[in-house]
């Protein structure tokens, strides 16, 4: 660590004292490396209620690049590549101090799921080979690493997409060649049931499947929308039953694995009677295939496609974007807005099929007039495609790292080299010129706050120049974000009073909002809550909802 910071710093201070300094960029944002490397690949992250970040890549590609404390070392007789490996595939990264600790797993949690729970502990389930039936729970604690049960699901789980429900359970949904869900935990011992699931195999494209990692996401109505390919229903889960079937995407392209596209729910807005899905990006049917194969790379798809799931006849609305991108991720940035980053111009997901990366992320405002949404950000310098992720973290900033295209790490003579670094992009509403603007939370203090359903609660805030109309306060669930999808992201836009002026030394002011009202609306958990004024952020505060 020290011989980097050291060259870092040698490479700043060449750099300012020979270079005229660059010319001011106004807006765009903000690249910051913040990490050479975290010794593995950063396939599936998830961000913590400690500040820390949990990341995993997977256990078979071979030696990652970095040890095991104490002179650790996993036995694992059923491993693929390595049976005695003194390497470690996960670590934990505290964002606050910039450091990061190797953890230990056992099984391989190869392009698995998961979810927190309302305790806040992260709860894995799946994978591949011999972790494919198992669940791995993480407690976050400075010292605390993965604790891992066997076993535990009715079917093996591999690709999947978990949601949590609103009685605190999670619904594991698909993977390959499982065309069912399942919940975790079961009800009783007993009950260790797959129910199945007709849509996915409506769903699965011969020699290409295209709908792995589907969309899940629960509606204010309690039930699921499920996407896969390029359609979508909404599901009762508690009755196997379609409510509602939708019109397929207009166009017809896959969005889902090995099709890559992304999606969110965007921000529900009281008094909470509408939800709407966005779908951005993808590959055309066949891309997979061509570039498997045929050694050629299909142009993403360049739409994103809008569609009100509370609608009793719902429609697609299509937008185009400022180009195409496969193996993207959208990001609910604390304002409301999606951000869309990482990701490639052509090719699909799987390995080495990924070309021509797209750098720049853009930011999508859905409440902006039509044809004026999409803004273009400023671009990193490192491609992130396949095995890449990205998650907003408490500052507002958001982190993104991996990329690995390959069967194992490579480092020399391919196009895209395996990449261990940890970037933070900072979107343009963390630029200085915004101090004034940017609210800035005193109270509640200290780390999670338990708040009840449908309870008031009174924030205060303090910022230089305030126009009281442009006061909104977020939450946010922070999702596990792997393979361009992240499971369980939701944001709320709370109801609150007008703003009212504290007085004293210091221009301090109190909303007061109403939490969620129910479950439904917001599984019970951890939520980071935001005040937000002319759409720029303050830094969020941990709240639990119970
Ligand atoms: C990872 O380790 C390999 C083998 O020791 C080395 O060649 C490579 O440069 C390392 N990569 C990074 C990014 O640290
Ligand atoms: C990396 O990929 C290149 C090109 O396919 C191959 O020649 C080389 O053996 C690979 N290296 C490792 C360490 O797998």
């Amino acid at each position: 660590m020290p011989s980097y910071s050291y060259l870092f710093l040698a490479i700043l201070l060449i750099t300012t004292t020979t270079l005229p300094p660059p010319p001011a960029e106004a807006g765009g944002g903000e690249w910051q490396l913040m990490q050479k490397s975290i010794g593995i690949v950063a396939m599936h992250m998830q961000l913590l209620h400690t500040d820390r970040v949990l990341i995993f890549d997977r256990t078979d590609f071979g030696l990652s690049n970095i040890s095991l404390p104490h002179g650790r070392c996993r036995h694992d007789p059923r491993e693929i590549a390595v049976k005695t490996d003194c390497t470690a595939h996960s670590v934990e990264y505290d964002v606050p101090s910039n450091t990061f600790r190797a953890l230990f797993i056992q099984s391989n949690v190869w392009c698995s799921s998961a979810s927190v729970a309302a305790d806040g502990i992260l709860v894995q389930t799946g994978g591949y080979n011999d972790g494919e039936k198992a669940v791995r729970t993480f407690t976050p604690c400075p010292t605390c690493d993965w604790n891992e049960l066997p076993d535990q699901l009715a079917a093996r789980r591999w690709y999947a997409t978990n949601h949590k429900l609103p009685d605190g359970r999670q619904i594991i949904v698909g993977g390959r060649r499982q065309f069912n869900y399942e919940f975790h935990p079961k009800t009783n011992a007993n009950a260790k049931n797959a129910y199945s699931l007709p849509f996915l195999v409506q769903t699965n494209d011969l020699n290409e499947e295209n709908n792995l990692y589907p969309f899940v996401f629960l509606n204010i109505d309690g039930n699921l929308f499920i996407f896969a390919n390029n359609r979508a229903i909404l599901f009762d889960y508690s009755k196997n039953n379609v409510v509602r079937t939708f019109p397929n995407i207009p166009g017809g392209d896959p969005r889902c694995y090995p099709s890559s596209g992304s999606a969110v729910l965007l921000p529900l807005k009281p008094k909470f009677l509408e939800a709407e899905i966005l779908v951005c990006g993808g590959a055309p049917r066949g891309a997979f295939k061509e570039a498997k194969s045929g050694n050629k790379f299909i142009k993403a798809l360049n739409t994103c496609a809008r569609v009100k799931i509370t609608d009793p006849n719902p429609e697609w609305v299509v937008e185009k974007m400022p180009r195409g991108r496969v193996m993207s991720d959208m990001v609910l940035l604390p304002n409301g807005n999606v951000l869309i980053i990482n990701g490639a111009g052509s090719g699909s997901a799987g390995w080495e099929n990924g070309r021509d990366p797209v750098l720049n992320p853009y930011v999508y405002n859905p409440d902006a007039p039509t044809g004026s949404r999409f803004e273009i950000l400023k671009p990193s310098k490192i491609p992130r495609m396949y095995h890449s992720s990205a998650i907003l973290v408490r500052d507002g900033r958001v982190l993104v790292a991996g990329s690995n295209p390959h069967v194992g790490y490579n480092f020399s003579n391919v196009m895209f080299p395996t990449e261990l670094s940890l970037e933070a992009f900072s979107p343009p509403y963390l630029e200085p010129g915004l101090r004034n603007v940017r609210p800035v939370i005193v109270s509640p203090t200290g780390s999670g706050t338990k708040v009840r359903y449908g309870e008031k609660l009174k924030v205060r805030f303090g910022v230089e120049a305030l126009v009281k109309d442009l006061v909104r306060v977020t939450v946010l669930a922070p999702p596990f974000s792997t393979h361009s999808f992240s499971m369980n992201q939701r944001m709320l836009v709370l109801e609150g009073s007008s703003v009212t002026n504290m007085g004293g030394p210091t221009t301090t002011y109190e909303v007061e909002v109403t939490t969620p009202g129910s479950p439904v609306l917001a599984p019970p958990g951890f939520y980071l809550l935001f005040v937000v004024h002319k759409d720029v952020p303050s830094e969020g505060i941990w709240i639990q909802i119970l």
